[in-house]
Order: C-alpha cells, then structure tokens, then sequence
C-alpha cells in the first residue's frame, strides 16, 4: 500500500529540528494520505479540529470525490443504484461488498421482512415519552433501548451475532419509526404487514389504521424507497464517525446506533432537511428570496441557507440531483402544486449564481430537495430527519461491521491544551 514516505521537519523548543519520516499511502482512488500515527511516539500530535484533513480509517465501503461530485457504493454510482437498484439491495452491497444473485436477494429481503416486528414490551416504553416528544428524541432512546430487548445478538465478537443484530436493526429502524409517529399524533400503533415491501410497510406502519385496510400507492412508496437508498451511506460523516467511534469502545451495536442518531439529528446534518422546510415556509414568497440570501451573507448574522454547503462536496451533491429530478417526477406524477419547489428551485438559481455561494462552492445538498418531496408524500416535518435515521442506519451498521470485523483500536483523539499549568490549590477563605 506505501512506497513513498513525506519528510516532516518539526521546530524543537530547544531551536533545534525533528526530521520524522512518514508513510504515504495510496488509496484506490481518493488522495494520498500520510500516515501520522508514530508522530506520538516522538512526543507530537497533529491538530485538525472538525477533521477537516484527517482520514479517521481505512475503508471498501464508499468513495466520494467532493470536487467532481461523485459518490460511489462499493464501486457503483449512486445515480445507477438510484435508477436501477432499490434500497434493500442497495443494503445487501453495502453490508456484503456485491450486489446480491437473485436468490441471495430474495433470502435477504425475507430476513429482513422477518425482523420487521419488535418486542411487545418496547410498546409499554412509549408510554414513558411525553405526548409531543420529537420523534427524533423517542428514536435516540428506543433504539438504545433495544440492547435491553435483545441480549442474544450483543456478542460483537461472534459474527453471527453482529449479523443478526444488523437485522434487526434494518428492520425495526421503519417500525420504531413509524410508531414514533403514531404516538405523536395518538394513533395506536401498526404492526408491520410482510406482504409488503419494505417501502411500502414503512407507509402502511405511518399511514394505516385498525379500521380499515392500508391502500399504498406505488408511486409513493417507490419516491419513499429512493429517498431511503439516496440516505443509504455517505462514508465518514459525523454520525458514521460517531457510531465507529462509540463502537470503537466494544459498545453494543444498538447503543452505537443510537449514538449515531444522536449526532445525525442536528440541523448542521441529518436535521438540515427538517429545517430546509421551515426556511422556505418562513421565506414564503419568491419576492423575499433576495432578503434571506443577504442574510445568508451577511457575516453578522448567524443565519445560513439551510441544504446549501457541504464539508466534502465543492461540486454539486449528485444526491441532490436525483433529489431534484425525484421531487419534479413525484410531484407531477401526484398532481401537487407546492410553492415551496417553486422558491427552492429559484432559491438555487439565484444561489448558484451568487459571487458568494459560488467563491465558497456551496451549492445544494442532499437535504435541499428531500424535505419537498417528503412534504408530498404527506411526511410531516418532525418526521424527517427520522426518515434519514432509517435509510443510514444501514451505513451505519456496515460501517460499524467492518471496523469490528477488521482490526481497531479504540478511538481516542488528543488534544491542543491551551489551559493553565499546574499550580497549587487556594483554599476558599484565600480566593
Ligand atoms: N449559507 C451561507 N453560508 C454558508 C453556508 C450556508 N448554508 N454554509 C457554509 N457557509 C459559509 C460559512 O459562513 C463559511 O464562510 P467564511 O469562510 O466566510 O467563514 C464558509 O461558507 C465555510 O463554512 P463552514 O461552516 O466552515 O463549512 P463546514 O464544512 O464546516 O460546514 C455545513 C458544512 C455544516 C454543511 C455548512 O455548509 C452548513 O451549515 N450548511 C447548512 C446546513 C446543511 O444544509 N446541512 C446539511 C449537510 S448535508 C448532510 O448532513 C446530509
């Protein structure tokens, strides 16, 4: 993997140099990294706050080029998997590193299908939410709840431990989801129905009844399943990170999964899409588009265009593309006039040309378009964010695999210390 080696020349206190030689790896694709991990060894650390430069791993799983705006799982492009593929095959690539045979396909979507239930007494745990908990804040705490439920696949040692566990988790993440939902609104629960398929069970656990037989529309329940295979992975993001980095502890697979909604849920990630729909209802007007993007510029104000930017994309998010032509097909095929699309589509337009969004390279993310889209298939928005939690739990856990399943250390990042020396303690009556 290395034949090349960086010279890095390190000032000393003393006024003299450190010369340390450090190992150049070559990815398959992607820039050279250097490895820094014997810098410790000789008494330095690096310093990237936010990671911005550092590759926390080594990884098969997804390969994005932020500059050219290209993101692939295991090799295939997302706009191919998007167009040809569906979420639960989309799973098994991720999981397994091949696209699955016909039968290899049909034994995974009926394993799945045959976990989608969850324990009786989890019902009992609802009732301990207040009744307008944001279902992010039910998920955080149900899933890490699921350790207590199921203690026969917590083995992280035993490989068919972590297989089953990677089950269960795709497929109660829709029916923990769903029942979030439902205690929300007051509505009993659902349980989930195996005649349908995945996409279409989550819709009938959201939007079914006792009383009568859930009627699922294809149209909607193909947009629900792209939406979930568009959120599928996206390599070392702040929940992918978080969840490796809990993992790296040897915690349970769902304490680690619950850690990763937690760091999804803020609106600089996985919340961003549950905002971008707040923003364009504030905005509510094309003639006030020019208002908000001054104050997205303005420096003094602290408010930004929410699904525009991305730490890695510096080109368009080819997520946000399929989105975009997503939110046009499904809104056309539903016959739904949204003013919304109408602003975000001339939101981008005015952004994309704008001195500032361009120097900067922010254009829209993923998030931009999903909230339309969701908002048609009738979603609401407290929802959203806890759709993105169901399609990345996948990556989550095929992240998490590979790093228990290869070899890790635990995850422990030093630091800058910029506080006070040692000094001796005052007692109260001298302070
Ligand atoms: N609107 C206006 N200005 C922005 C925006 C934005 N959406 N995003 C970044 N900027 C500006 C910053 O003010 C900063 O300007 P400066 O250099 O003059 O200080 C510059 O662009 C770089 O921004 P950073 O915050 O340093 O970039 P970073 O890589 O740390 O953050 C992030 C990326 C969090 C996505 C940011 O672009 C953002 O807040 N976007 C809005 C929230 C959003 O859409 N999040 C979803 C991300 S995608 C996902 O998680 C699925």
């Amino acid at each position: 993997m290395t034949s090349k080696t960086a010279k890095l020349s390190i000032p000393q206190r003393d006024n003299t140099t450190m010369d340390i030689d450090l190992p150049v790896y070559e990815g398959s694709e992607g820039p050279d990294v250097v490895d820094v991990a014997k810098l410790t060894a000789q008494g330095h650390f690096t310093f990237d706050p936010g990671f911005t430069s550092t590759a926390s791993c080594e990884s098969k799983i997804t390969y994005i080029d932020g500059e050219k705006g290209i993101l692939l799982h295991r090799g295939y492009p997302i706009e191919q998997l998007a167009e040809q593929s569906d979420y639960l095959e989309t799973c098994y690539l991720l999981l397994n590193g091949e696209l699955p045979n016909a039968d290899q396909k049909r034994e995974f979507v009926d394993m799945v299908t045959n976990h989608t239930m969850v324990h009786e007494q989890i019902r009992t745990f609802f009732n301990g939410f207040r009744r307008d908990a944001h279902p992010m804040a039910i998920m955080c705490g149900v899933v890490g709840a699921l350790s207590a439920f199921y203690h026969d696949s917590t083995d992280i040692s035993d490989p068919y431990h972590r297989e089953v566990a990677a089950f269960r988790l795709i497929a109660k993440m829709p029916t923990i989801a769903a029942m979030s939902y439902k205690f929300s609104i007051g509505q009993p629960f659902m349980y989930p129905r195996n005649d349908l398929d995945y996409s279409a069970n989550f819709l009938h656990m959201m939007f079914g009844n006792p009383c009568e037989p859930s009627v699922i529309s294809p149209t909607i329940a193909r947009a629900m399943d792209r939406i979930f295979l568009l959120h599928a992975d996206h390599e070392q993001n702040a929940s992918t990170s978080t969840v490796r980095l809990a993992g790296s502890s040897q915690a349970n697979p769902f304490a680690c999964i619950a850690a990763g909604i937690a760091a999804l849920w803020g609106p600089s990630h996985g919340g961003a899409n549950e905002a971008v729909v707040k923003m364009l209802d504030e905005i509510g007007d094309v003639s006030r588009i020019d208002e908000f993007v001054a104050k997205a510029k303005d420096k003094n104000d602290p408010f930004r265009l929410m699904g525009f930017g991305h730490r890695v994309y510096k080109n368009f998010d080819p997520r946000a593309k399929v989105m975009k032509q997503a939110a046009d097909e499904v809104l056309a095929e539903l016959g739904i006039q949204d003013e919304n699309l109408e602003i975000a589509k001339r939101l981008e337009e005015i952004a994309l040309n704008d001195p500032y969004f361009i120097e900067k390279k922010l254009y829209p993310n993923v998030d931009f378009y999903s909230g339309i889209i969701l908002k048609a298939l009738g979603i609401p928005t407290s929802m959203f964010t806890v759709i993105f939690a169901v399609g990345r739990t996948v990556g989550w856990v095929a992240h998490w695999n590979e790093m228990i399943g290869g070899s890790y250390r635990i995850g422990r990042p030093r630091q800058l210390y910029t506080g006070y020396s040692a000094r001796d303690f005052v007692s109260v009556e001298d302070r």
